[in-house]
Formats: structure tokens, sequence, C-alpha cells
């Protein structure tokens, strides 16, 4: 037998423990091992009852994700767990399962096949595979309403969320919560089941709870609302809806089908991308596995605006005390009031009790001078964007800081050597690009000066992920990587305007392909002003004859400047619904008229296409260029910063499954019809030649 699966027999029970670090998961080995392991057990006399266990800091969290890719290139045969729980359940000893730590997907599927389970008070058990564009796919659609009932199941195996031991244990998944030690209690467990001298149950054979009515179409149409665009909620759907109409096998066989349907899918591919990739980015590779981290045990943060107030709760919700530095009374208090207001919503809404608030606003402390600013170890600047008050800041807070404080600024657009420049430790000042609101989106841009230190980088790359954020190192060029690639992408939907599409056909487009929102109302939520204002400063810099929208401009020239003013590319009415406004189909018209266009039908594919392969072509220059490390780092910042959809994998995934030929032939048409802003990248024409995806290249580096 390998090191994956230990065995040992102490007194009457076997004792099986997975060994599978970090894990657990059902890796080639792992299941057959298990499978090998119980029938030792069964046929030893001297043993007569089991214990399922998992080694280390969890029970099986699931299949091997890793395995999936290698089933669908073809590099290795499909797997098959159903026996194993099958043998579990025909078991003549009783198999009782202790969970701790994760049993997701198949770990719980797994744990399913026992007669009984018991599970330590902080364990969490789930279905999460939806998560990954798959269903459960080794009877969990037909096992878990079996023992969870048939609502619960669906709404497990649907969503995805896990539930926690409490709750597992009142819905009948779990059988006792452990509050001693996990194994010698279900050690003793085992062995009252022994000598009550019951016969186990068999979980498939419980077909009490199946009769249990819901309505699966109400179920349906939450999904098709929450989970806009995803198959594989509504295929978990139909399979939990199967084991109330199938026995259960054919519930199996008809799980099984669902599953390999969603496996091949182009989702799945997408999400498991999405997967690994949000933990391959916090692997940089030039940074020595030593790199020294500091521990960052007090904040500051300058600017109690937009940004500020939202990264100083941050630091707060992680359990750092922060001070909030302010220019003005009147700042201060708009920006500490704005933070009370989103934690009372969030007390509001029962996220965390009135105790946890007041705990967050004590560590928060709000003032106008620099008093205390000499014990931080990191201060984030959050103030204006503009490049003489930024240096200005450094220089007064270069001053004040300890030499071991980091100096952190949230620059959208402004270069951090500049800014660094100012300062007598230049190997101390990086880029921290929180993104808006700072107190909800993941992503956070480490932007990486020319002098920034290693253990700046390292430290920041571990704060990040300790404020809950999903940390992305990217080069210091103008917008970083997000919104250097955000530019082109609303050049071609405002273009695209003035070409003949209205406001909402563009958006339409691009909501339908599954963002949050389209381009044009995502720049009237972020207000229309703030690009006006950087047009206006970098004018001087635009080649003379390129070509540049011009009827955004036009409505920040009438004070339409977006949600904010209850006008922007649509109209707001109190609760911020829009509609479409005659006055900016009449402005874009004649903005038309002004520049010579005529104006045309623009079919829903050429918005798609320009809009998506706009951010495509931008993302192949900045990988060329180095600042990004990885394809999948661009991914990672689109899907978790700008509401790109997880089932398309991010804009470098998309292509790669559009096929870079295909991309690159449309860059070149786009590139003969609108000039030289669409210039190919060199890298996007070199792989689409030697027929390569972006997450190919990102492997052979
Ligand atoms: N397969 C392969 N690798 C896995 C894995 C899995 N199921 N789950 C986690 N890992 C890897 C991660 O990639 C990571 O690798 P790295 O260190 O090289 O980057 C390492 O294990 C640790 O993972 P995390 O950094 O995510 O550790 P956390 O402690 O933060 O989280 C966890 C642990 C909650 C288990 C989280 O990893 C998780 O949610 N994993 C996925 C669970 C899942 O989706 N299970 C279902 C799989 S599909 C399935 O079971 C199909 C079945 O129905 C047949
Ligand atoms: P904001 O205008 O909402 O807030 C800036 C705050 O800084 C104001 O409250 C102002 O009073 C304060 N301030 C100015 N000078 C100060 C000083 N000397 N000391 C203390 N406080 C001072 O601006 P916002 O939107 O929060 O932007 C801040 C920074 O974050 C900018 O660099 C911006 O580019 C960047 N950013 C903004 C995003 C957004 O969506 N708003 C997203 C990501 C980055």
């Amino acid at each position: 037998m390998s090191d994956l699966i230990l065995y040992s027999v102490q007194g009457a029970t076997a004792v099986i423990t997975v060994n599978n670090p970090p894990v657990n998961a059902l890796s080639p080995g792992v299941p057959e091992g298990i499978g090998e392991s119980l029938a030792k057990a069964v046929a030893d006399d001297a043993v007569n009852a089991i214990v399922l266990i998992g080694g280390g800091r969890t029970f099986i969290a699931g299949a091997d994700i890793k395995e999936f890719g290698k089933i669908t290139s073809g590099q290795r045969k499909g797997f098959e767990l159903l026996p194993l729980m099958r043998a579990m359940e025909d078991s003549s000893k009783p198999v009782v399962v202790a969970i701790h730590g994760t049993a997701f997907g198949g770990g719980l599927e797994v744990a399913m096949g026992g007669h009984y389970r018991v599970a330590s008070p902080s364990a969490q058990v789930g279905q999460p595979e939806v998560k990954l564009g798959i269903i459960p796919g080794a009877a969990g659609t037909q096992r878990l309403p079996r023992l969870a009932g048939v609502a619960k199941a669906a709404e497990m195996c649907a969503f995805g969320e896990p539930i926690k031991a409490a709750d597992a244990l009142a819905c009948g998944i779990v059988d006792r919560i452990i509050e001693g030690d996990l194994l010698t209690c279900a050690i003793a467990f085992a062995q009252e089941i022994v000598a009550s001298g019951i016969t186990p149950p068999k979980p498939r054979e419980r077909n009490e709870k199946l009769s249990e009515a819901i309505s699966f179409d109400a179920l349906r149409a939450q999904a098709r609302k929450t989970k806009r665009g995803l198959t594989a909620p509504l295929a978990a759907i139909d399979a939990v809806e199967a084991s109330t109409q199938l026995p259960f096998d054919e519930g199996c066989k008809k799980e099984r089908e669902i599953f390999e349907r969603c496996l091949y899918s182009d989702q799945s591919k997408a999400m498991i991308h999405a997967f690994f990739g949000e933990r391959e980015v916090a692997k940089i590779p030039f940074l020595a596995k030593d790199t020294a981290v500091a521990e960052i045990r007090r904040a500051a943060v300058i600017g109690a605006g937009t940004m500020g107030g939202g990264i100083a709760m941050n630091y707060a919700n992680a359990g750092i005390p922060v001070i909030v530095k302010e220019a003005t009374q009147e700042a201060l208090d708009r920006g500490m009031a704005v933070i009370r207001k989103n934690y009372a919503n969030s007390v509001a809404k029962g996220r965390f009790p009135q105790s946890v608030m007041d705990a967050r606003m004590a560590l928060i402390t709000p003032q106008l001078t620099y008093d205390g600013f000499e014990e931080a170890d990191i201060i984030t600047e959050a103030v204006f964007e503009g490049m003489a008050l930024k240096k200005e800041i450094f220089t007064a807070i270069d001053g004040i800081a300890k030499p071991t404080c980091i100096l952190a600024s949230n620059t959208s657009t402004l270069s951090i050597d500049e800014i660094a420049a100012v300062t007598a430790r230049p190997h101390m000042v990086i880029g921290t690009h929180f993104f808006s609101p700072a107190n909800v989106m993941r992503l956070l841009e480490i932007v990486r000066g020319a002098k920034t230190s290693h253990e700046v980088i390292a430290t920041c790359m571990a704060l990040a992920k300790k404020l809950n954020k999903v940390g992305v190192l990217v080069g210091n060029c103008r917008g970083f990587v997000g919104n250097r690639m955000i530019h082109p992408y609303i050049r071609e939907a405002t273009f695209l305007v003035e070409e003949g599409a209205s406001p909402e056909q563009v958006d339409k487009v691009l909501y339908d392909f599954g963002l949050a929102m389209g381009p044009l109302a995502m720049g009237d939520l972020a207000g229309l002003d703030v690009g006006w204002r950087i047009r206006q400063e970098y004018r001087h810099l635009e080649t003379p004859g390129e070509r540049h929208p011009r009827v955004n401009d036009a409505l920040c020239e009438m004070g339409r400047y977006g949600q904010k003013t209850g006008r922007g590319w649509y109209a707001y009415d109190e609760n911020r619904k829009s509609s479409p406004d005659p006055e900016v189909a009449a402005l874009i018209e004649r903005t038309s008229a002004e520049l010579g266009i005529t104006r045309r039908v623009v079919s829903d594919d050429e918005i798609l296409d320009r809009t998506m392969y706009a951010l495509v072509n931008e993302g192949a220059k900045i990988l060329e260029e180095g600042f990004a490390l990885r394809s999948v780092d661009i991914d990672i910042i689109y899907l978790t910063g700008y509401g790109f959809p997880a089932h398309r994998g991010g804009p470098m995934f998309y292509a790669g499954l559009v096929g870079l030929k295909k991309v690159y032939e449309r860059v070149c048409e786009f590139h003969a019809t609108h000039g030289d802003q669409w210039a190919p990248a060199t890298l996007l024409k070199r792989l689409a030649e030697e027929g390569k995806t972006f997450a190919q290249w990102d492997k052979e580096r």
C-alpha cells in the first residue's frame, strides 16, 4: 500500500487515514488505497468497526482538480469512485467517517458512502463543484438528498456554498458533533454502534426523504437569476431532480452523463483555470523562498475619500489598528460616516453582530495630523490623483515614518518610480492599487517600482492575503495592468456608439457575455468626469491625426458625469435605475455628424470582438513588455477586479478558447480598417502562428 493511505488497528477498530497533503484530494492512488484498506479491515476477524479520517488539516477536500485537464485532454481515463462508496456501504462492519476541515465535493461523496458521519465543530461540508463548472460526479446528487432532504441537497449542489457542522447535523448529513479528540471519539462512536447491535443503514437505501415536495422550477429560476450564464447550477438541479424520479443506480447513471457533459465544457475549463489562477498569482518566480516578510502590526491611511475609507476598513477587518488622516475636519467626518454606514449595513444584513462592528470601529483612529505615523508598519496614501500632491505627501511621510515602514500609494495612473524618487527610501515604496469599493472588491494590484525591494513585495503579497484580497504583482506602466487594458476597451465601446450602435446595444452585448455590466454603464458608475479630466491632462501626448472618442467628452461638457449627477450615458431615477435618454441619442447623432461618420448598423458580433480583442491585444502587449508575470495574472485581475465572468476564464483565457489565430486575424482586420491603435501585439501574432494559447505560453516560460 502506498503512503497515501495509512492503516492501523486500534482495539477492535481499523483506522484508515488519508495522507495526501495539503488537502487530501482524491489523487490517483487515494480511492484505491482506501478500498484496499477497507477490504483488509473487513477481512480481519480482530476488527469489528472501521473509521475513515483525514490526516493533517482536513478530511478529503474533493477530487484532484489537476486530474480533470488530463481527462479532458485524453491523457488519462476518467475516474470511478462509485464502487468504493458501494463497498463502504456494503461493509459488514460499521464504517464511521470522521470529518474535520473541509469535506468538499468528492470528499463529502466518499463520506456519504459511510454508514455514519461524525464531525468536529469547525468542520464544513459542501458540494462546491458548480464553482468549477461541473456537478458532483460520484453520487453526491443522489446520496445527499437521501441524507439531507431534497431541498437542502438541491440548494447545496446548485449553489455550491458549504455548510457548517451544526447545520450538517441539523439536516442529517452528520450524525454527531465531536467536541473532544476526533479520532478517539469516532472510535468510541463506532464501538457504540457495534455494542448496540444495530444494522448500519446504507445511505443509498434511505429513501424516506425523497418524497419531500420542492419546486425545482423555482430553484431553476433562482439559479438563472443569481448565476447568470452558468450551465452547471442548472445541470446540478437536473441531477438532484433525477434522484426523486429514478432508482439509485439509474440516478447515478444520469448524474454521470450530466457530469461528463459539464466536465468537457468550456465553462468548466475556464472556471478550473480561474481556481488554479487565483493560487498561481501568489507565486512570484523571482522571489526566493526565504525572502523576509515583515509583520504589519499598525497601519496608517492618508485620505478618507472613496478609496481611503474602504482601505482603512480592510485593515480594521483584519484586526490591524489603523490611523486615518484627512486634510479637513469636514472630509474626515464624511469619510468616517461612510465607514460607519457600511459597517451598520453589514450588521443590519446579519453578516456580523454589533459587537464586531464596534471592535472594528475602535481600531480606526480618525485625525487631521501625522501623530502616530512614526509607529506605522505601512502607510497607504489615497489622496486626490495629482503628482504634485502625491510628491508633497511622500516627502512628508518619508520624514516621519520609521525606516522599516512601507510607503504605499493607491494611485491608479501615476508613476510609482516618480513618487518614490522624492523619498530617501525608494526601495520601501510600492503601489497598492485597491479597486472600488475597496472594502468589497477582491483585487489588489501590487505595483512594483524599479527600486522596490523583494522584501517589500513579499510583505505586500502576504498582506493582500491577510486582508482577504487577491494580490497580483504588476509592473509600473501607465494604468498598470487592469486600467491600461480598460482604456482601449472603453475606447472601442465609445467608437462603436459613434459609428452607429446605441449605448444600450453595446452594454447589452457585454452584459449577455456575462460581465457584471457593460462598459458604458460602468463608466456611469465610476464617474465619466474622471476619465475626462485625465484625457484633458494627457491631450498633449496624443498622436496628431489619431482618432479619439469624442462623445464621452461631449457628455461631460453637458454635466452628464454618470450616476453621481443622475445623468450620464443613461438617465437615472432616484433608485439608480437606468433608462435610455433621448438627449443622449441626439447628442450621439450630432457628434457622429460632426466627426463626419456615416452611422451604420453595427452587429453584436462586431461589438463583442472589438471590445474583447481590444482587451486581449493590449494584454498581449503588457505581457511582451513584462508588466504582468503571466497571462493568468491578467485573467485574475479581470475576474476579481472588473466583473469579468468566471465562466469565460478571463480575457486571455477567453482568447484561447476562441483560438488565437481567429483573434489575430480579426485584430488585423480592425488594424486595416481603424488604424494603428489596432497594431497587433507581436506576442499575439507569434502565438497565433504557432497555434498556441496564452495559457500554454505561461507554462513554457
Ligand atoms: N485538487 C487539487 N488541488 C487542490 C484541491 C483539489 N481538490 N484543493 C486545493 N488544492 C490545492 C491548491 O491548488 C493549493 O495548491 P498550491 O499550494 O500549490 O497553490 C493547495 O491545495 C492548498 O489550497 P488552498 O490554498 O486553496 O488552501 P486553503 O486552506 O485556503 O483552502 C480548500 C482549502 C477550502 C480545500 C480550498 O483549497 C478549496 O476550496 N479547494 C477546492 C475544493 C473543491 O472544489 N472540491 C471539489 C473538487 S471537484 C470534485 O470533487 C468532483 C467530484 O464530485 C467527483
Ligand atoms: P477622493 O476624492 O474620494 O478622496 C481623496 C481624499 O483625500 C479627500 O477626502 C481629500 O480631502 C483627501 N486629501 C487630499 N489631500 C490630503 C492631505 N494632504 N492629507 C490628507 N487627506 C487629503 O479620491 P479617491 O477616489 O478616494 O481616490 C484616491 C486615490 O485612489 C487616487 O489616487 C485615485 O486615483 C485612486 N483610486 C481611485 C479609485 C476610484 O474608483 N475612486 C480606484 C482606484 C484608485
